[in-house]
């Protein structure tokens, strides 16, 4: 388990002092894999480097399976930090040497006897699909096949966690999707604690468990992932997640939204629902028309893959009467499904 306690990070320059990390409380479940996301320059990487103390942290404690890495000395934690393999965005792999010993690199720095060495690298190498490269330089590899190189060397000391320093930002869309399926098998095969971080609430949403939002040094939100995408408590969280789902509204659409429903006459609600799993099916906009006489204008729509469930969200116009549209909503309040009411539209106005 991975505990982080009180973190703090300040950088002070000559005639500047900048807090980078304000507070960070953290626990993290071995053999879970757990996002952290947040914009540029929210703390992101600091975090991750304060993790295995590549970065000194001002203050707080940073605890490993029970071990506080910030009590330890110099050479202890060369050892421990042995145990947390890393890769990065732009792979940082050595370019005079081969895939073969890229990864053969950490154990050398262990004074490895070379055929032990031999065998590890060739079982790292055949774990992530890169047997046939071996001898190839990192030049004559593409993005993917670097990143595969970049996760073989991370294991090579059989560590306990791995943290991933937004390591499919470099790589497009098709090429992600196979590094996180990796990241993933990984995870299952070898137990392997994950800690990501990333600026994409995609990669969040295929492979993480559980997730933390930081803002300005500042832990905003933690979650299962599930629970974010259902139920966003900050603004931050409904952005990422909203911009995953591909629900942001279009400007002349938001426009034409009233905070209250006496803004004019005859406004009624837009309203978002969010279902999970088999709830998908259930009709409920059909049974709206049905017992409410409330007709609802589909506006948006999208159902995405959530931690291997179907999250679905339908943004849509309820037009009616006043009375009706009001029962409808409180019907729609003890369904299996959130609703949100996120402003009031004039009849024609879509
Ligand atoms: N060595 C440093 N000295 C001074 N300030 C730093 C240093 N490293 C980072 N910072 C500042 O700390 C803040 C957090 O930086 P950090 O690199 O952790 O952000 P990030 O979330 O990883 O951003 P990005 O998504 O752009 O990688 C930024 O405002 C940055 O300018
Ligand atoms: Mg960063």
């Amino acid at each position: 388990m991975i505990r982080i306690e009180g973190l703090k990070k300040e950088y002070i320059g000559k005639n500047t002092r900048h807090i980078a990390l304000n507070g960070i409380d953290l626990e993290i479940k071995s053999g879970e894999i757990f996002g952290i996301i947040g914009k540029s320059g929210a703390g992101k990487s600091t975090l991750i480097r304060c993790l295995n103390l590549l970065e000194q942290p001002t203050e707080g404690t940073i605890i490993i399976n029970d071990d506080d890495l910030t009590k330890k000395s110099a050479d202890a934690l060369r050892k421990a930090r042995q145990k947390i393999g890393m890769i990065f965005q732009h792979f940082n792999l050595l370019s005079s040497r081969t895939v073969h010993d890229n990864v053969a690199f950490p154990l050398e720095l262990q004074h490895i006897a070379k055929t032990t060495i031999h065998e590890k690298v060739t079982q790292l190498l055949d774990l992530v699909g890169l047997s046939q490269k071996a001898q190839s330089y990192p030049d004559e590899l593409s993005g993917g096949q670097k990143q595969r190189v970049g996760i073989a060397r991370a294991l090579a000391s059989d560590p306990i966690a791995l943290l991933c320093d937004e390591a499919t930002s470099a790589l497009d869309p098709e090429t992600t999707d196979q590094i996180l399926k990796l990241l993933k098998r990984l995870n299952k095969e070898l137990g392997i604690t994950i800690v990501l971080i990333t600026h994409e609430m995609d990669v969040i949403r295929k492979i993480c468990d559980k997730v933390a939002i930081i803002d300005q040094g500042i832990i905003q939100e933690v979650g299962t992932v599930t629970e974010l995408f259902l139920n966003p408590k900050t603004k931050i969280a409904k952005n990422f997640t909203e911009n995953s789902m591909h629900l942001k509204l279009p400007e002349d659409i938001e426009q034409k939204l009233f905070d209250n429903p006496y803004h004019s006459e005859n406004l009624s609600p837009v309203i978002k629902l969010t279902f999970l799993g088999d709830a998908i099916t259930t009709p409920v906009i059909a049974e709206l028309s049905r017992k409410f006489n409330v007709a609802c204008n589909i506006i948006q729509a999208n159902i995405e893959r959530v931690q291997s469930q179907s999250v679905g969200v339908t943004i849509c116009h309820m037009q009616g009467e006043k009375k009706s549209w009001e029962d409808a909503l409180t019907y729609l309040n003890n369904q299996d499904l959130k609703m949100e009411v996120i402003g009031y539209a004039a009849a024609n106005a879509f």
